[in-house]
């Protein structure tokens, strides 16, 4: 047995909160009786309708894929433009967990497993993602200080994230730096090196955790296997008991 909001949650519908909104407002029924008290419990035999709605639970697919630049994170585009979903052949809803940015490549997960998605994407999660990043400028001891200890975004400072300066090009005037993070705010590597004057022109995550881009080109995926799920489900499994 366990409680309504985390069912519908974990079924990849909504999120919690969202899901504890539902019930309050009467929307959720439960073998046709509404429920409105927050820690009913169900079971896998009990009908769950949603505003008239069975609520499914569909089979879970769990694809990395290597985004290319000029791909949409989302998973439809008022624009019409091509989305990282339309790269993926499934009849399943899958979604994109978390975001890169459109001109951003590399490793984005896409899922319709719900309670994962939901874990890796919380604010408390400390999964490390590593990026490289080629930008303007010659990337200085003291920056490479502020970046790793923190700098301010959007009136919020960072938390710390480890920096290697990988490449310098005096000619040209770039640098290619890999980035560590565990935050997912929004464009936060631009950001972080805008912060230190410095503007990146190229972006590529190499690593999600300990999922990284071995054997995959541009555009392509592949299924996660159970052992690599399993592993993701452990890496947040310290938030995942509430
Ligand atoms: N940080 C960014 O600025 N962009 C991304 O796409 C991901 C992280």
């Amino acid at each position: 047995m366990e409680r309504l909001q985390k069912v519908i949650s974990n079924s990849g519908y909504c999120s919690r909160r969202k899901a504890e909104e539902l019930i309050k407002n009467g929307k959720v029924r439960v073998n046709d009786v509404i429920v409105t008290e927050m820690g009913h419990k169900v079971s896998g035999n009990d009908k769950i309708l949603i505003d008239g709605k069975m609520l499914s639970y569909d089979e879970k697919e769990y694809y990395l894929l290597y985004k290319p630049r000029g791909i949409i994170t989302s998973t439809k585009d008022e624009k019409n433009r091509k989305t990282v979903v339309d790269l993926i052949k499934t009849d399943k809803r899958i979604y994109p967990v978390g975001r890169l940015d459109y001109d951003t490549s590399g490793i984005i997960i896409l899922t319709n497993d719900g309670k994962l998605t939901n874990l890796l994407i919380h604010p408390r999660n400390e999964i490390d993602k590593v990026y490289i990043a080629k930008i303007k400028g010659i990337l200085t001891k003291e920056e490479i200080f502020k970046l790793t200890n923190g700098v301010i975004i959007d009136g919020v400072k960072t938390s710390k994230s480890k920096v290697k300066l990988k490449k310098i090009d005096k000619k040209n005037l770039t640098s290619i730096v890999e980035i560590t993070i565990h935050e997912g705010r929004n464009h936060q590597v631009k950001k972080m090196f805008e912060a230190v004057n410095h503007e990146v022109v190229k972006l590529k995550r190499e690593k999600f955790d300990f999922l990284d881009l071995t054997g995959l080109k541009s555009g392509e995926y592949r299924k996660l296997n159970t052992k690599e799920v399993k592993k993701l489900y452990n890496s947040v499994n310290k938030i995942s008991s509430n």
